[in-house]
């Protein structure tokens, strides 16, 4: 029997190549990079299934033009903000996630960055990589404390409840805000606040879990950041689009927040250079699934999907 057809967009890991074309018959474009509108277009004639990243972006208007051969797209990322789910949905085609395996790594990039700008990393790294590190005082380099503040989590999804396990690790008073109560066990000591308003009034750290939707994007604004304690950390693991990001530079240069840790941008590649001015911002370039073991579990669980659909049974991570 034929094999089905299916198109990897990037480059993915080799254990997840070399599985992919044992089952199927893979196209996969010589050149890494983000593919636009009128490729993926083109593509969707061509085969059955298609395997994006975040960086292909799937907005009403390109799903509009796909060809009706294409039958389920098989994300190579939890995040699903660059598919427009509905217009998917209403194609008929599938959408499927990699939820659970890149938990632990997202959440292990969280708490470097809660550390990296409560510690200045930023600014420690600089100084002895330049050899400007010339003296020691009593007040030299002195940061924020980290073990037994307070962390808020909004959105106790697979991420934050990982991130939680890791902050109780440090002696951090655990609170989140989600859509739902978590029952006891999930909590595992976390208080819960039902307004996002309670969370932040005691968050000295604030970390975001959430999707990037229509209801989440511009979440952290001047609102938002007013109402955290005055010297309070930020940590956007999530997605860009929920910061604004003039927003968060006015909280950085009055000194409301006392730094930020960012692996995720409005604008990526790139990030933005006006927060990229301050010593008290530790960034990343969106890197937190960035492990071999991560990239190859994310990819097998593509292929998990797909599998289960040519297979005709129903695919574990189906969203639409
Ligand atoms: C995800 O899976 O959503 C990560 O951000 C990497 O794409």
């Amino acid at each position: 029997m034929a094999r089905p057809r299916i198109w990897i967009t990037r480059r993915l890991s080799a254990a997840t190549l070399e599985r992919a074309r044992r089952d199927y018959e893979v196209l996969l474009d010589e050149e890494d990079r983000p593919r636009t509108a009128d490729e993926i277009v083109a593509r969707s004639a061509e085969v059955e299934a298609m395997v994006p990243c975040h960086s292909e972006v799937l907005d009403a208007a390109t799903v509009a033009r796909l060809d009706p051969r294409l039958r389920i797209v098989a994300n190579h990322s939890v995040g699903v903000d660059h598919c427009d789910l509905d217009a998917l949905g209403g194609r008929d085609i599938v959408v499927t996630n990699t939820p659970d395996v890149l938990s632990e790594a997202t959440a292990e990039i969280a708490l470097l960055l809660m550390l990296g700008a409560a510690r200045r990393a930023v600014e420690g790294d600089r100084l002895v990589r330049e050899g400007a590190w010339s003296s020691w005082s009593p007040d030299f380099m002195v940061g924020t404390q980290v073990s037994g503040a307070r962390l808020g989590i909004v959105g106790m999804g697979r991420v934050g409840r990982v991130f939680a396990r890791f902050a109780r690790g440090l002696g951090m008073d655990v609170h989140y805000h989600n859509r739902r109560r978590l029952d006891p066990l999930e909590e595992a000591g976390a208080t819960f606040h039902d307004s996002l308003e309670s969370l932040l009034s005691l968050s000295n750290f604030l970390s975001l879990h959430c999707p990037a939707t229509p209801a989440t994007a511009g979440l952290v604004d001047d609102a938002f950041l007013d109402r955290l304690p005055h010297g309070a950390i930020l940590v956007n693991t999530a997605r860009g689009a929920l910061v604004d990001e003039a927003a968060l530079v006015r909280a950085l240069e009055s000194g409301k927040l006392a730094g930020a840790g960012l692996d995720c941008f409005a604008s990526e590649p790139g990030g933005n250079p006006a927060l990229a001015a301050f010593d008290n911002v530790f960034m990343l370039p969106h890197v937190g699934s960035a492990t071999r073991a991560t990239r190859d579990a994310m990819g097998f669980r593509a292929l998990d999907n797909l599998d289960a659909f040519f297979a005709g049974r129903e695919p574990g991570d189906r969203l639409v």
